[in-house]
């Protein structure tokens, strides 16, 4: 495992690694890496015959200069956690600082339009999917992966992702990997670190939202109807409402596709084909994503109703 921090050395170091005919995986994080991480870089071992890591704290994607400075920065410790892998360790580490990133201040965005930035993170957070898709695009021309690997926590992100990928043609391949939860059904996040014993006892509140609306669809869905958002949010949001100590930002049950509300006309700027099982029916999709502020952090969250594998697996870390 070798760290590189310049893009110049790692351009060259890729090219060679190119013309032996291997393939390339990108896991792009900002370090203080769980398990979440290090599963999608295992998975990653699995996609691709060189894996790079990237850990860069983008301050781009920050809206507030004191998130951005308490963000973990565990450079020594997440290279500790890479090697660990063993065999499925990533053959690079890049880690540039911000200059080699950002040598003049940007003039250039990345934004995606079509409604999918400015809800949810994207309305608690100005300017957050700019930063985060601007970031991503460099990163994919600096790397220029077969295949680049991104956790489901973040569901709008990948959905940002996936938009400007297909927009702008970029040949990379994108695997969504399933969320790592703590034994009581937390998602992981480098976040999570930061809370105090009190929070993270409440922080537990988010994916037993969640569990809730997966429970509430599933009556419809026994039932032989098509999961009701509105009752889904209910189910979901009064499980939250009543954790003390969790301020809820959002919980909102959207279309996985548009993150529209659910039941509003399918908009081609989103580029979604017309039939989706997101129409309503009994396998219809729903995305229920939540954020909130617990002991002064904001967790996210979110589960795929319709999305069995999805369901089952905070079914199971929340029983
Ligand atoms: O998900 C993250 O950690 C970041 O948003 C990403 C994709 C690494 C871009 O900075």
């Amino acid at each position: 495992m070798r760290r590189v921090t310049s893009i110049a050395d790692l351009r060259t170091a890729l090219a060679a690694e190119r013309r032996a005919g291997r393939t390339v995986a990108l896991a792009p994080t900002m370090g203080a890496l769980h398990d979440g991480h290090l599963a999608n870089v295992r998975r990653a071992a699995a996609e691709a015959d060189v894996v790079v890591v990237s850990i860069f704290v983008n301050p781009t994607q920050f809206d507030r200069a004191d998130d951005l400075a308490a963000y973990p920065r565990t450079l020594d410790a997440d290279e500790a956690a890479l090697r660990g892998l063993g065999g499925a360790a990533p053959a690079y580490v890049f880690a540039p600082f911000e200059r080699e990133m950002y040598p003049t201040t940007p003039t250039t965005t990345v934004h995606v339009g079509g409604g999918i930035t400015e809800v949810l993170e994207g309305a608690s957070r100005p300017g957050h999917f700019d930063g985060v898709a601007t970031v991503v695009t460099k990163l994919f021309h600096v790397v220029e992966p077969d295949v680049a690997l991104f956790g489901r926590k973040d569901a709008q992100q990948n959905l940002v992702i996936r938009r400007f990928v297909t927009d702008l043609d970029v040949p990379v391949r994108l695997v969504f990997t399933p969320t790592v939860r703590e034994a009581d059904g937390l998602a992981r996040s480098s976040r999570n670190q930061r809370l105090s014993a009190g929070a993270r006892a409440a922080a537990v509140g988010l994916p037993r939202a969640l569990r809730a609306g997966v429970l509430a669809a599933r009556v419809d869905r026994e039932a032989d109807r098509a999961p009701d958002p509105g009752r889904v949010r209910h189910a979901a949001l009064a499980t939250l409402a009543s954790v003390p100590d969790v301020a809820v930002d959002y919980l909102e049950v959207v279309d996985p596709d548009t993150l529209a509300p659910p039941d509003a006309a399918r908009g081609e700027a989103a580029g979604v084909p017309a039939a989706s099982s997101s129409a309503p029916g009994p396998s219809r999709r729903l995305l229920v994503a939540t954020a909130a502020v617990v002991g002064g952090v904001r967790l996210i969250d979110n589960v795929e109703v319709g999305d069995v594998e999805d369901e089952d697996r905070l079914l199971a870390a929340t029983d």
